[in-house]
């Protein structure tokens, strides 16, 4: 008898947790947040997170109705467990929306699941551009290379810049800079002496650097993945190649912000062009950088948070906007064409690329309360995406 009471109480127990998820479900909007939480890109993992749940904190999880549920996903950028995790997040938690993407394999492995479960894949930081070409339901925040790569181009051989070698990570988005900084470098009159790739895992900038030393260009325009410009600048600097006549230049990636304040003042006067810097002087952004460091124990945000924040905007304005009714066809419609201030500056989703259109600003290392920062110096309003062109 008692026996049986007990199993009564259990079934009854069952039943109830039944129900309370099948209405949590109905009411729970769901993002699979898919990011390198460790690894060689943990620090994009680490700012992206901390960047969506600031969103939260400041905008609140329930939007039309719907309470926001932020599933993060480490795939330890690695396209194959990226996938493998967008998947599981699609077909069993059965997510509304799927984001993040650490770099740019990740994203293209993503795709093809966002294009058959007709689910919006927000790319947050991955930056090559043809990504945004291999599903029509990814939607970018983060930037491209070829926007960055491009202005700088414009800038060297004004000022003094007229022959480059180029070191560059040898996978999507260190190809779309090498190729965009060229075209642009050559059309203005300037030349590139050699064209140098470097492995995207564990790099030995060494033996590269040594070379660059012997050619003795104007400048070395870099790029590497948010996380590597540290080890850059420090061998740059440990080889004397400052101090031989070769200024260091590349897109912003290699002077971000997550890591610039301990590169020392070998990195003054470093020029870059990039879309976001802490340092970017727009009352949004200092009330950003702020709330960003209360919440993380004094980190700076760098781009990739910023791209998290803003890919965070972009989901909750497209919920609103469809009054949490809408599947993934409705809510991706409502993500095109999206207009707003980020702490980046204005910031625009073409609604015929799906692509970020933003101002992208020139910086040079400069102190500041004893701290490194990217100062802007010269902006370049609303660029699309050169690769989008071709
Ligand atoms: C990518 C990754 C980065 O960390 C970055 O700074 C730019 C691009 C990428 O893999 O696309």
């Amino acid at each position: 008898m008692k026996k049986r009471y007990f199993l009564t109480v259990s079934t009854l127990a069952v039943l109830a947790l039944t129900s309370a998820s099948v209405m949590a479900q109905d009411n729970t909007f769901k993002i699979g947040l898919i990011l390198p939480m460790t690894g060689q890109q943990a620090t994009t993992g680490r700012q992206i997170e901390a960047a969506a749940r600031l969103y939260m904190a400041q905008n609140g999880d329930t939007v039309a109705g719907k309470k926001i549920q932020l599933i993060v996903k480490d795939d330890t950028s690695v396209p194959d467990v990226t996938k493998r995790l967008a998947q599981d997040l699609v077909v069993n938690d059965k997510v509304n929306v799927l984001a993040g993407f650490g770099i740019t394999p990740s994203a293209l492995a993503t795709a093809p699941i966002a294009t058959q479960s007709k689910t919006p894949q927000v790319v947050m930081a991955a930056a090559t551009s043809s990504i945004t070409q291999a599903s029509p339901y990814i939607v970018r925040t983060s930037f491209t290379l070829p926007q960055a790569a491009v202005a700088l181009a414009d800038w060297a051989p004004k000022n003094g810049i007229k022959k480059v070698v180029t070191l560059v990570s040898d996978y999507g988005p260190g190809i779309d800079a090498e190729k965009y900084f060229k075209e642009r470098l050559t059309f203005n009159g300037g030349q590139i002496t050699e064209a140098l790739r470097v492995p995207l895992r564990n790099p030995d900038f060494a033996p590269f650097l040594q070379k660059v030393r012997d050619l003795k260009p104007d400048a070395l325009f870099v790029f590497v993945p948010s996380g590597a410009g540290a080890a850059v600048m420090k061998q740059f600097l440990e080889r004397g190649m400052d101090k031989a006549g070769i200024k260091l230049i590349g897109t912003g990636d290699v002077t971000d912000d997550d890591q610039l304040n301990d590169m020392g003042d070998g990195a003054l006067g470093v020029v870059t062009s990039h879309h976001y810097s802490t340092a970017h002087p727009s009352a949004l952004n200092k009330k950003f950088v702020e709330a960003f460091g209360k919440a993380n124990k004094g980190l700076r945000p760098n781009f990739m948070a910023v791209g998290g924040y803003d890919g965070m905007r972009v989901i909750y304005e497209a919920l609103r906007i469809t009054k949490g009714n809408g599947g993934g066809d409705a809510l991706l419609a409502a993500m095109k064409g999206q207009i707003f201030e980020s702490p980046r500056g204005p910031m625009f989703i073409d609604a015929q690329t799906r692509d970020v259109v933003q101002n992208i600003y020139l910086r040079k290392v400069e102190k500041k309360d004893g701290q490194l920062y990217n100062v802007e110096f010269d902006v370049i309003k609303d660029v699309k995406d050169p690769g989008k062109t071709k």
